[in-house]
């Protein structure tokens, strides 16, 4: 079939150019959108007399009911078709007849598409987000019912000073209510309307950009005709706010995998999101935590695609953006995917709260309050730091722990230590001493979860 784009050229393109072409097989998501934005359209071209109200209201009908027919699955796509925006007009044409030629007045696939892929994108926006809500509100149950549930804190992976579940768990809600900002604020810049620029330069037509822009659900018009076709900052915003959000769903599931270990055995995950081994019958693996750590190099990878087919781009449109959609496709689905599994897979999990403690009693981690004991009997910290230090080393010659140390022992550091230390340095004492603001203490951890649950 002649292309509707046949204009110069005359004979026909190979096959193999035309399969190569063509985007109908992933930009066909976008049907919705596209008629969507064509029935705007339409209704523009009439207000403003470029067609008669008449065949305004033929395109318009004709559209819905594509629509429809789309959407129930009485028709199919036309994958011979180059993209999406030339199946839906060459459906309309064929059922409304020569009007629906009409419908391209004003307009060129150069700023439909980009309006195609900000209206598509904005709603995926609201989904994403949506769902990091729900993980956030899941996070927040969780921590609260384990706000005093003592475990080991970590730094270089080696157990630092005691902290609770609740308050690990919390600074996942912090990043997440990061990620929510960063992902509105990327809609704010997304939904800025491009439909109007035409192919590059705008048009002759006395068009209304904002009653389309308006109509369309959009905050405003792109302001210069060249930026509103070229301009796919919207993708790489997104991708770069859905590669942060994977990094911090890789981290949790790093631990995830971590605590279900036998070494750790803080947690263990509900049967429905680990799997067996086809040969070790003891095993139960944590591969949904694995894929979204696997899953956030993948999303990494789409970023990076985009942002190097990008980088050498001539303006305006050039076919190489084309390559836009399989990658941010990709990367929206997949985090939404993690999401929706890593939000049961976190609502499901057992806390062993035992063995948590079992490892805080183990690693010294009362070893700075031992010196925050001497300071506030008045010695310099850095004496305090060096006392403690040498007193955990006895410790370990000694095969004890800090805690039963007996008091003549300390006495042979200093004389500031008295039978009044043990309680200092018990854990609970360690965690409900750090009322600081952020720090690890119930109160804290519940001011934490208060502001989390307010922001959602
Ligand atoms: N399928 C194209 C894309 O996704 C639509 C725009 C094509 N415009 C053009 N002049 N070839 O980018």
């Amino acid at each position: 079939m002649a292309k509707m784009w046949a204009g110069r050229t005359a004979g026909n393109t190979d096959s193999i150019a035309d399969d190569f072409n063509s985007s109908i097989h992933f930009d066909c998501k976008m049907f919705k959108q596209d008629i969507e934005g064509s029935m705007a359209h339409a209704a523009m071209l009439g207000a403003k007399n470029i067609i008669t109200s008449e065949e305004a209201q033929a395109l318009i009908d004709g559209l819905a009911e594509i629509l429809s027919d789309l959407e129930s699955g009485k028709i199919a796509f036309d994958m011979s078709c180059e993209d999406i925006h030339m199946f839906i007009e060459q459906e309309l044409t064929a059922r409304i007849g020569d009007t629906g030629k009409k419908l391209h007045t004003a307009r060129s696939r150069n700023d439909q598409v980009a309006l195609d892929l900000r209206m598509y994108l904005r709603s995926e926006t609201e989904d994403i987000i949506s769902l990091v809500r729900k993980l956030l509100a899941v996070i927040t149950d969780v921590a609260d019912t384990h706000k005093a549930s003592i475990m080991p804190g970590y730094t270089h992976l080696q157990r630092a000073q005691p902290i609770t579940f609740g308050h690990h768990l919390m600074a996942y809600a912090m990043m997440l209510l990061r990620d929510i900002d960063r992902l509105a604020d990327c809609k704010k810049r997304m939904n800025i309307s491009p439909i109007g620029s035409c192919a590059l330069a705008g048009t002759t037509y006395d068009t209304d950009r904002e009653f389309e822009a308006e109509k369309l659900g959009f905050d405003g018009i792109a302001l210069n005709s060249i930026d509103g076709v070229s301009d796919r900052d919207f993708c790489a915003e997104l991708m770069s706010d859905i590669a942060i959000l994977m990094m911090h769903l890789s981290r949790f599931s790093e631990e995830i995998i971590l605590w279900s270990s036998w070494e750790f055995k803080f947690i263990e995950l509900s049967d429905a999101y680990t799997t067996g081994s086809s040969i070790m019958p003891q095993k139960k693996n944590p591969d949904m935590a694995e894929l979204v750590r696997g899953k956030t190099g993948r999303v990494y990878g789409d970023l990076l695609g985009l942002l190097t087919t990008l980088k050498g781009l001539p303006l305006a449109y050039n076919k190489d953006m084309q390559e836009d959609k399989e990658s941010v496709f990709d990367a929206v689905e997949t985090v939404k995917m993690c999401l929706q599994v890593f939000i049961p897979m976190i609502e499901t999990m057992s806390v062993n709260t035992a063995n948590m403690k079992t490892a805080a009693q183990k690693g010294f981690i009362n070893a700075t309050d031992l010196a925050d004991y001497l300071v506030k009997k008045g010695m310099p910290f850095r004496s305090a730091y060096k006392i403690s230090g040498q007193l955990v080393s006895k410790c370990i010659k000694e095969n004890t722990v800090l805690e039963e140390l007996p008091l003549e022992s300390y006495k042979e550091f200093s004389e500031l230590f008295d039978n009044d230390l043990y309680s200092e340095i018990s854990l609970e004492a360690c965690v409900s001493k750090r009322i600081s603001k952020g720090g690890t203490s119930v109160k804290s951890v519940e001011e934490q979860i208060e502001y989390a649950r307010n922001k959602i």
